[in-house]
């Protein structure tokens, strides 16, 4: 299936590691340039550079996202390069277990800037480019949003909101034929799934089993390949009548039942 993607230029957050460079990768196999806007800078230049020798003229923006005008300034960096953006995939992020105990107002707001903020202001600061374009937003969130963890309640309530933000941005972006939706991942091997097992957990290794285990469908973490192919897909033309989704892809571990799984 052709995408339709191509020369198309889409800003991915956190988009040379972990599922974003799955993203990243994705977009370019399907002849998108991905712009890469990251802090993660020796990836970042590497990954670009690698699509850059592959003939994608990949762009890679550097900056913490949750520091003030780091959005406005991924957007203008994009603008002045390529003239157009097409669309945004919002996926940088951090759970970063600031729980009720742990944490406290001030580590409860520094969380929501390092999760929430930037997926907010990325697509602001866009918005001329897209409403020209008639572009699209994948908004990556996560199985948190829906089912909680636990010790986590500044990401749980920034997933969540990515969430309420995908319906509230396609209700609003309807009249510009903007369509928005959310990919839901729930276990996939990243560099920061492989901290969160590292470090909340006494034996890592007897923790991913037990999880796998229990993934329905072939028992096994999903790969970043299978949500960026998703997210792909949303962005895509082809995907010209959905908007306001949230897509689940996690193996059937958030709904399926589990008397029969
Ligand atoms: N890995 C999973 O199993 C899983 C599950 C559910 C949801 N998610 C979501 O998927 C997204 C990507 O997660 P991942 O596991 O690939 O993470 P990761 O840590 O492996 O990669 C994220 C990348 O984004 C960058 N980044 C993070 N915050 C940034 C900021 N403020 N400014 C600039 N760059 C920033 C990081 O430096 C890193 O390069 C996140 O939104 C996460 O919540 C992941």
């Amino acid at each position: 299936m052709d995408l339709q993607l191509k020369g198309k230029v889409v800003i991915v957050t956190g988009g040379s590691k972990g599922i974003g460079e799955g993203i990243s990768r994705c977009l370019a196999r399907e002849g998108a340039i991905p712009v890469i806007a990251s802090r993660s800078v020796a990836e970042s230049e590497q990954l670009a550079g690698e699509l850059q020798d592959a003939g994608i003229p990949a762009l890679f923006v550097g900056g913490d996202l949750s520091v003030p005008g780091q959005c406005r300034a991924v957007v203008e960096q994009t603008a002045s390069r390529f003239g157009s953006i097409y669309g945004i995939v919002n996926n940088a992020g951090i759970n970063d277990a600031i729980g009720l105990e742990k944490g406290g107002p001030d580590g409860f707001r520094s969380s929501l800037d390092k999760n929430l903020h930037h997926y907010y202001g990325l697509v602001h600061f866009a918005l001329p480019y897209l409403k020209e374009s008639r572009g699209a937003i994948v908004n990556v969130s996560s199985k948190v949003a829906l089912t909680g963890q636990g010790n986590t309640s500044g990401y749980a309530a920034a997933k969540g909101a990515q969430l309420a933000l995908t319906r509230e941005w396609a209700a609003e972006l309807l009249p510009y034929g903007i369509r928005v939706n959310a990919v839901l991942p729930a276990e996939v091997m990243t560099p920061l799934y492989e901290t969160w097992l590292k470090t909340a957990f006494k034996d890592p290794e007897a923790k991913k089993k037990e999880i796998t285990a229990r993934i329905p469908l072939e028992k096994r973490m999903t790969t970043k390949e299978e949500i960026a192919d998703m997210v792909a897909f949303l962005l895509s033309p082809r995907s010209g009548h959905t908007t306001g989704q949230w897509v689940v892809v996690d193996g059937g571990y958030v709904h399926l039942d589990r008397s029969i799984t």
